[in-house]
């Protein structure tokens, strides 16, 4: 089935653009109302993982309106949220400017690529990404972009949709990713199509299995693949030997 959102190839990345154009001002609800609240729970758990020490340095990819960097500065890193969306950064910024009063100035968003980061080799303790390796054209190549950015014992925490072992729960799984996530799309934010990306997006996507397997190529260690909801979703964890 044809997405307008979604091409494979070098078109990638600019109908990725115009999907979250068009997505940014609904997608904090849209996130609730899909999930029915538990992304929140799952971002925490990236949160505890990143096992923050206060002034560490930690980068969020693909950050979007900012839950996780915003949640990873609560627990004292300094951190850089990174997205290529003017749309969605620019509710970051809001939020983190609402924020300040509650004394988080220790985060800042920038403009950026994920398959190009803009930073030194072994610049960070912490690298995140949520629902954002899925969507690079080259998810591999964001994963070998994470590793080089990442210090010698460094946290990498993917957090992304996931492709459950168990058929019938994948079914099931799916159907509701083609159903029910594109009508909630139409009903909330006009658009099925962008909300039916998801589906389309992770049908192209390795998921947890491949990406903790890249995670190995890398000489990651303590590679840990933590699935949630029976694999529909899915935590990959590993960590720069020191
Ligand atoms: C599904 S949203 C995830 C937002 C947030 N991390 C969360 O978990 O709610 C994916 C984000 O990835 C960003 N993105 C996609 N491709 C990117 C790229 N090549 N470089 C930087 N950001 C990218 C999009 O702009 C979007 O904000």
């Amino acid at each position: 089935m044809s997405n307008a959102f979604y091409t494979p190839g070098e078109h990638r990345a600019a109908k990725v653009n115009d999907l979250f154009a068009t997505v940014a001002r609904r997608y904090d609800l849209l996130n609730d109302l899909q999930s029915f609240g538990w992304h929140r729970r799952w971002k925490c758990r990236v949160v505890e993982l990143a096992a923050v020490q206060p002034g560490q340095r930690a980068l969020d990819l693909c950050c979007g309106t900012g839950d996780i960097a915003l949640a990873l500065a609560r627990r004292g890193a300094e951190v850089t949220g990174l997205d290529f969306s003017p749309a969605m950064l620019e509710i970051a910024e809001a939020r983190r400017q609402r924020n300040l009063k509650s004394q988080i100035s220790n985060l800042k968003f920038m403009r950026g690529d994920a398959q190009q980061i803009p930073f030194p080799d072994a610049s960070f303790d912490i690298v995140t990404v949520g629902y954002g390796l899925r969507n690079l054209t080259s998810w591999e190549k964001g994963l070998d972009e994470m590793h080089r950015v990442a210090r010698h014992g460094a946290r990498l925490v993917v957090l992304d949709f996931g492709k459950p072992a168990n058929a019938l729960w994948r079914a099931i799984y799916f159907g509701h990713l083609r159903c029910t996530v594109p009508l909630i799309g139409r009903l909330f934010c006009g658009n099925a199509d962008a909300y039916a990306y998801i589906l389309e997006s992770l049908k192209h996507y390795p998921a947890q299995l491949a990406v903790a397997e890249k995670m190995r190529e890398l000489k990651l260690v303590n590679v840990r693949v933590i699935n949630l909801l029976g694999g529909a979703m899915a935590i990959n964890y590993g960590e720069k030997p020191k």
